[in-house]
């Protein structure tokens, strides 16, 4: 496994559309899991391949992002030891992934992106979908999603078309946001 460079804007590999998955390889299982150890460093809950300059239809998503291997924090507030584990992981992949059936009910969300980082700002969503993707074995799998998952899935998604959430917010917000990433990388 290896921590890969994540690209930050205004690298032009991010507005690459990415190309569908063929080969279901030890190749692609490297890659998921190299993505999977980018993202959990970062930390973030999401990523796509073209993040990491690879310009193939994959995501990987985990909503919980505590890190399982964490030395458990003990506390003895009331005489007792207890040990605070952790949430566990829930890692996710997405091959090929499609949504069907977009709500017609939006969701409005504070999104922020590992390749924008430290901007954040409200994108609007089809609050439910229906996803359809594939496995690591080339298996395809259906759901339904909503809430966080459902948004989770369409960030990383608009990321397959060469998309950021940036580019859903007006010229002047992503001004502003652009403007703002600038100083912060000034001062960093
Ligand atoms: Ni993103």
């Amino acid at each position: 496994m290896a921590i890969l460079e994540i690209l930050e804007v205004p690298d032009q590999r991010l507005k690459q559309v990415s190309v569908p998955v063929e080969k279901f390889d030890d190749e692609l299982r490297t890659l998921v899991s190299d993505m999977f150890e980018t993202m959990y460093d970062a930390p973030g809950i999401g990523l796509a391949a073209i993040q990491v300059g690879v310009p193939l239809r994959v995501l990987v998503i985990d909503l919980q992002p505590d890190d399982p291997d964490a030395e458990p924090v003990a506390c003895d507030h009331d005489g007792h030891h207890h040990h605070h584990t952790p949430t566990k992981r829930e890692p996710r992949v997405f091959i090929n992934p499609e949504i069907l059936d977009p709500s017609e009910d939006l969701r409005l969300y504070q999104e922020g992106c590992l390749s924008v980082p430290e901007i954040y700002a409200e994108v609007e969503r089809p609050a439910r979908i229906r996803a359809r993707w594939q496995d690591l074995d080339g298996k395809v799998h259906e759901e339904e999603m909503d809430d966080l998952m459902a948004t989770c899935l369409q960030h990383e998604m608009d990321h397959l078309e060469g998309i950021l959430f940036i580019d859903h917010l007006s010229r002047l917000k992503r001004g502003i946001a652009l403007k703002k990433l600038e100083k912060l990388r000034k001062y960093a």
